[in-house]
């Protein structure tokens, strides 16, 4: 279906400025993400409107057949520019709502009115409306990865591929800042042949295992529905650290955790 042309990685990592160009009050924000722990809202004047919400369904794991469990993802659609030829632009969503300001304004509007393209952003499992389960038990929390990330973007292209009848050959260029820029590369090198390039802005492109500084937006996250729960999850981290630290402790922390 799709052509797996040879083409080189596209990957453009710029700094947020440009994606960000017109996001307001940009001294929010702290090493390039909002306080509120993702990607801010651009500006817009006051009751700009926006597309409103689709919804589409997903798989929950992609990588286990036996679990054909499905949810409803939220996504975006602007289709106001696009002529069939151009190229369709997916913005993913990071680790927070996806605002649909972003599907009328931003730098990546402009090139969409550019080059023709269709727009479509998606919002990413487990934030904003796009709840895959129903509590965020442990047992619940194990389908938020990037990589189940990764394969709800690629089904997505697959659906809407077939939902606009987008011509084979299309160029799929995938945008996203920070963390949704992280994911918008590992698209490109995982899926080249769904993905022509990425514009990924302000990311961390190497994959780290020990991702300490990512804990700072976790934080973030976490205090947006409550600040004592921070508080909670800190002092349980440390209390389990001090376990940790000698024999009798493990045998605790083995006893709490069975
Ligand atoms: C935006 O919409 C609200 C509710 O419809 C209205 O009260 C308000 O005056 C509008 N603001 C502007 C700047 O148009
Ligand atoms: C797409 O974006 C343009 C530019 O902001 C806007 O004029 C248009 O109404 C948008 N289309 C939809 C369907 O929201
Ligand atoms: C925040 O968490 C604390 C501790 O669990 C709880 O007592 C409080 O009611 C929570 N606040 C809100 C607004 O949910």
């Amino acid at each position: 279906m799709h052509s797996n042309k040879e083409m080189g990685v596209t990957v453009l990592s710029i700094m947020i400025l440009m994606l960000l160009a017109e996001v307001e009050g940009w001294k929010m924000f702290h090493r390039g993400r909002g306080r509120g722990g993702m990607l801010g809202s651009p500006r817009a004047a006051p009751n700009t409107s926006v597309p409103s919400a689709e919804l589409f369904l997903q798989l929950l794991d992609h990588f286990n057949p036996t679990v054909p469990r499905t949810w409803e993802q939220r996504y975006f659609t602007n289709a106001s520019f696009y002529v069939p030829g151009g190229p369709v632009f997916l913005m993913i969503g990071g680790e927070g709502t996806a605002d649909p300001l972003w599907m009328v304004t931003g730098q990546w509007i402009e090139y969409a009115r550019h080059y023709n393209a269709l727009c479509f952003m998606l919002e990413h499992r487990y934030y904003g409306a796009s709840r895959p389960t129903r509590d965020l038990s442990a047992r619940n929390l194990a389908f938020l990865s990037s990589e189940q990330s990764l394969a709800d973007l690629a089904y997505f292209i697959d659906a809407m591929t077939v939902k606009y009848e987008v011509p084979e050959g299309t160029k799929w260029i995938a945008f996203g800042g920070s963390y949704s820029g992280a994911l918008a590369a590992w698209l490109r090198a995982k899926y080249p042949h769904l993905i022509h390039g990425a514009v990924s802005a302000s990311a961390p492109l190497l994959a780290k295992a020990d991702f300490r500084e990512y804990y700072r937006v976790v934080e973030d996250d976490l205090a947006i529905s409550n600040d004592s729960c921070v508080t909670a999850v800190r002092d349980a981290t440390q209390e389990l650290n001090m376990l940790l630290k000698d024999p009798l402790g493990h045998k605790t922390a083995n006893e709490i955790f069975k």
